[in-house]
């Protein structure tokens, strides 16, 4: 009896160090190993210049940080039979040019890490395939412009960080229609206004990090200003960059009204003043916000 169980015992060990040896032994330059429940390959400063093929397919979280890579193509991963992959870091990689498939067939893939690159753009339909991204982080890259739809219908995301890029302007449908995303960080970009309605479909925010932008503090910032406000969504130090009266000014502070230029509508004297009657009305219409007096 004795025997039968330590041969069973035996067999089953057998077994786990063969998959052991298995998907460590397909590793190349890094270093594989289980990290927190995950099978992980360490793949850092290991001078790759593209995605090696010959990494396991069981590996599920994957760091090539440090490797000058400069392009990521279509199926870059997909095609290397690394489709599996939950967590990928690709921090300083001297990235500038991501194909718009180059994620393609990342079904599983939960948190990407391409911060600390030099990444221009990003195609609109770039993630598409990854439905369950849940942390995207962007920061320290080149990035001016996000595209409509970008982050749109991933109904798991919660985090994306896009500080210290080039943004100027963020459009309303960049994060789509039902947004659960809970934190984002915009700081240290080039944002000088958004749209009041931006946070209209964010049902989950609790934290926006806004400071370091260019901020221009007028009427049209205003409703976006109240509602951040109203969220308590401004836990860092926000500041006005324009109008120069309130530059260096915070937003939180109450007292600061966010002003438009009165504009003069009426009279635009359509037709010469009649000098000759002593008596002359003249109306004057003037709009801005705050209503003048
Ligand atoms: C990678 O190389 C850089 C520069 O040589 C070094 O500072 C860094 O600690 C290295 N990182 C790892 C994970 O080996
Ligand atoms: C694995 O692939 C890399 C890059 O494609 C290559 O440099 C390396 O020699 C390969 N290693 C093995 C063990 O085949
Ligand atoms: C970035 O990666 C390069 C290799 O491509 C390395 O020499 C450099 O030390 C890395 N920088 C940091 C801050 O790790
Ligand atoms: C990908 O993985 C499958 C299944 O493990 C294997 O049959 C195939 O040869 C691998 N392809 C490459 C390109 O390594
Ligand atoms: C998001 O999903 C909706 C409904 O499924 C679809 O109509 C819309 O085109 C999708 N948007 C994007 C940007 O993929
Ligand atoms: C919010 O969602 C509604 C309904 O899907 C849509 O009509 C509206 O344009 C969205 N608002 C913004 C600011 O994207
Ligand atoms: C947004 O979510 C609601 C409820 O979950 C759903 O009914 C609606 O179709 C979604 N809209 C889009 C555009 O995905
Ligand atoms: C913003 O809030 C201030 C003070 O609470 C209020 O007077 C103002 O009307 C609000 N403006 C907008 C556009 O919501
Ligand atoms: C002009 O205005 C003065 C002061 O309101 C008034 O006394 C006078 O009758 C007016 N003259 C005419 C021609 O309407």
């Amino acid at each position: 009896m004795a025997s039968k169980v330590s041969l069973v015992f035996l067999a089953s060990f057998i077994a786990v160090m063969g998959e052991l040896q298995d998907w460590s032994s397909q590793c190349d330059r890094c270093k594989c190993k289980w990290s927190s429940g995950k099978k992980s390959a360490d793949c850092r400063n290991a001078s790759y210049n593209t995605i090696p093929g010959n990494l396991s397919n069981e590996l599920r979280d994957i760091d090539f940080s440090n490797n000058p890579l400069y392009e990521l193509k279509a199926r870059e991963f997909a095609s290397k039979n690394l489709s599996d992959v939950h967590k990928l870091k690709l921090l300083n990689c001297s990235l500038r040019d991501v194909n718009y498939k180059a994620f393609e067939g990342l079904s599983l893939l939960i948190e990407l890490d391409l911060s600390d690159n030099k990444i221009l753009k990003l195609h609109a339909d770039v993630f598409k395939s990854n439905s369950k991204l849940r942390i995207v982080l962007l920061s320290n890259n080149r990035l001016k412009s996000l595209e409509e739809g970008l982050f749109a219908n991933k109904t798991h995301l919660q985090k994306v960080y896009l500080n210290n890029n080039l943004l100027d302007s963020i459009d309303n449908n960049v994060f789509g229609d039902n947004c659960t995303v809970t934190q984002i960080d915009l700081s240290n970009n080039m944002l000088k206004a958004m749209d009041g309605n931006f946070l209209e479909n964010f049902s989950r925010i609790t934290s926006l990090l806004l400071e370091g932008n260019q901020w221009n503090c007028d009427c049209h910032l205003q409703t976006f200003r109240n509602i951040t406000i109203s969220k308590n969504l401004i836990t860092s130090r926000t500041v006005c960059e324009d109008p120069a009266k309130l530059r260096g000014q915070a937003w939180i502070d109450q007292h600061l009204i966010f002003a438009c230029m009165p504009e003069i509508l009426e009279p635009n004297f359509p037709e010469p003043i009649d000098v000759t009657s002593p008596n002359y009305t003249i109306t004057c219409k003037v709009q801005g916000v705050p209503t003048p007096i």
